[in-house]
């Protein structure tokens, strides 16, 4: 049973009086991989916003693992499990790597409570953690480096690293791999990839690079003009004959 994870209903925004978001509805399953795809302008960021919680809708419903969070501000959907790279405090640029991810393992069991000391049986535990996350991310022969000194590339994806250790249900990222050089976009797909098999995580993504989409996605869906004009899996959507003429025909313009 592919039970969901997240199902957003009827969603609609509005900056003002300009309509952003038009009766969007989505989901995404346990263990998928959904990303959200359109043109510039076409109201992926805002899409994102609302099922994080960083901006609420003006209509619609946003439910996750079965509950009503419409109304739930972001950093307590942090806590429900909603993971997102700009959530957790940015890097410590003059901590090692090994310590930047002992950090994010501490807050995890300091959610609930912020002052409350880490457990030693715990503590324990992170050595282990730590390891894995190093093997799954592929920091293991850099978990000495002073992380101010990583490439973009590495330290986006040691956010990426900081965000898996609080074990998210659900791992979001917007445009993650933007910015990037080819070789840290293919090495970021391949992460992502590595992750999903690994942890079986449910991911939501919205992203320009086709590449990575289509290296990705176990679903697509088209946004445009802040409709989502088709949904489907990587096939339907490279045959479907709307988003053609709206978006995939004209690449050229979706990397502009
Ligand atoms: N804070 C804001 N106030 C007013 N208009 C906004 C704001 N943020 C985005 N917009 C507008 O909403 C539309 C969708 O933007 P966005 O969600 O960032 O699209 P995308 O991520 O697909 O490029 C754009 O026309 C943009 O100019
Ligand atoms: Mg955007």
């Amino acid at each position: 049973m592919n039970a969901m994870v997240l199902e957003a209903t009827s969603l609609d925004k509005s900056y003002g009086r300009i309509g952003v978001l038009r009766d969007v509805s989505l989901t995404i399953g346990a263990g998928e991989s959904h990303v959200v795809i359109g043109p510039n302008g076409a109201g992926k960021t805002t899409l994102f916003k609302v099922l994080t919680g960083e901006l609420y809708a003006d209509r619609g419903a946003v439910h996750f693992q079965g509950r009503d969070v419409t109304r739930v501000p972001a950093h307590k959907r942090v806590h429900l499990g909603f993971g997102r790279t700009f959530q957790v405090a940015k890097v410590f640029s003059k901590l090692s790597v090994q310590d930047n991810l002992l950090i994010a393992l501490e807050a995890r069991v300091r959610r609930q409570n912020p002052l409350a000391r880490v457990p030693r049986a715990v503590a324990a535990g992170f050595a282990v953690a730590i390891d894995q996350l190093l093997a799954d991310t592929g920091f293991a022969a850099q978990r000495d480096a002073i992380s101010g000194t990583l490439a973009y590339g590495d330290r986006k994806r040691l956010e990426l690293a900081m965000v898996l250790a609080l074990e998210p249900a659900v791992l979001f990222l917007d445009e993650p791999t933007a910015g990037m050089s080819a070789a840290e976009r293919h090495a970021t797909v391949e992460l992502l990839k590595a992750v999903k098999r690994k942890r079986s995580l449910s991911m939501l993504m919205t992203e320009h690079d086709m590449d990575v989409v289509f290296g990705l996605a176990d679903r697509i869906s088209v946004l445009h003009y802040g409709q989502l004009i088709a949904s489907g899996t990587p096939a339907e959507i490279r045959a479907n004959d709307k988003v053609k003429e709206v978006y995939l025909g004209d690449e050229e313009d979706a990397h502009a």
